[in-house]
């Protein structure tokens, strides 16, 4: 398995304790769906996966390797999570997208602007969005743009939190052959939430069902 969560147990809001406990994997070029009702915690579980958020307990491999041995911003590196609601910055798309090199984990490489736009040329984005202040970008080149600047980071998991919301239906293809594409790369798998069934488009997709006194498999 490529990755791996056993035992991750999280609580969720603040009122009366609602604490629940998941595990499950995924193999390389899989994508492992993660379903529930609203307020079920899927978010919260991908951020916890990603190490945005601290847990009650459990572990999480990735190639075998246990995340207690890896600090948290390397972990992320290779843990890559796609905001439900995009994450960018103040700045232009190219800022946005050159932002995760500027980091001491990413410093390694540098941004690759043909690549870039390669990306957002598949994913059906005007080449003049480069330039654009990121907070000027409509929901769904929001969402794109975050998912360019994942790719780019070459993390082993995406953690893709509804990536499609804000996506029209010629867009959503599009998202999905760079991601179908992407998922034939070494060593790479996927975790997805999504409201709609268009994951379907995908191979070896398993699932992962959360909610109230339910435990993942
Ligand atoms: N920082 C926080 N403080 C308080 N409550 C929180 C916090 N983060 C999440 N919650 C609560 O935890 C529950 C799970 O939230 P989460 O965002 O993980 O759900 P979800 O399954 O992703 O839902 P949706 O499908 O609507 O995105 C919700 O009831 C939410 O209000
Ligand atoms: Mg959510």
């Amino acid at each position: 398995m490529l990755f791996t969560f056993q035992n991750i147990t999280y609580t969720l809001g603040t009122g009366p304790a609602r604490q629940i406990t998941v595990s499950g994997s995924v193999s390389e070029g899989g994508v492992l769906v993660v379903r529930g009702p609203s307020g079920a915690g899927k978010t919260t579980l991908l951020r916890v996966l990603a190490r945005l958020q601290p847990c009650d307990g459990g572990e999480v491999f990735l190639q075998g390797e246990s995340w207690l041995h890896i600090p948290s911003p390397l972990w992320r590196v290779g843990v890559h999570y796609l905001a439900q609601k995009p994450a960018l910055f103040d700045g232009t798309v190219a800022d946005n997208l050159a932002k995760p090199f500027e980091t001491k984990v990413g410093s390694k490489h540098r941004l690759d602007p043909g690549q870039a736009k390669a990306l957002m040329q598949e994913l059906l984005l005007d080449a003049n969005l480069w330039e654009q202040d990121s907070r000027t970008l409509s929901g769904g080149e929001a969402a794109r743009i975050a998912f360019v600047r994942g790719l780019l980071i070459q993390p082993h998991v995406m953690l893709l939190d509804e990536p499609t919301a804000a996506l029209d239906d010629q867009a959503r293809e599009a998202f999905y052959g760079v991601l179908s594409r992407w998922l034939t790369g070494p060593g790479r798998a996927a975790l997805l939430v999504s409201h709609n069934n268009d994951y379907k488009v995908l191979d070896r997709v398993s699932f992962l069902d959360i909610g109230p006194g339910q435990r993942g498999e």
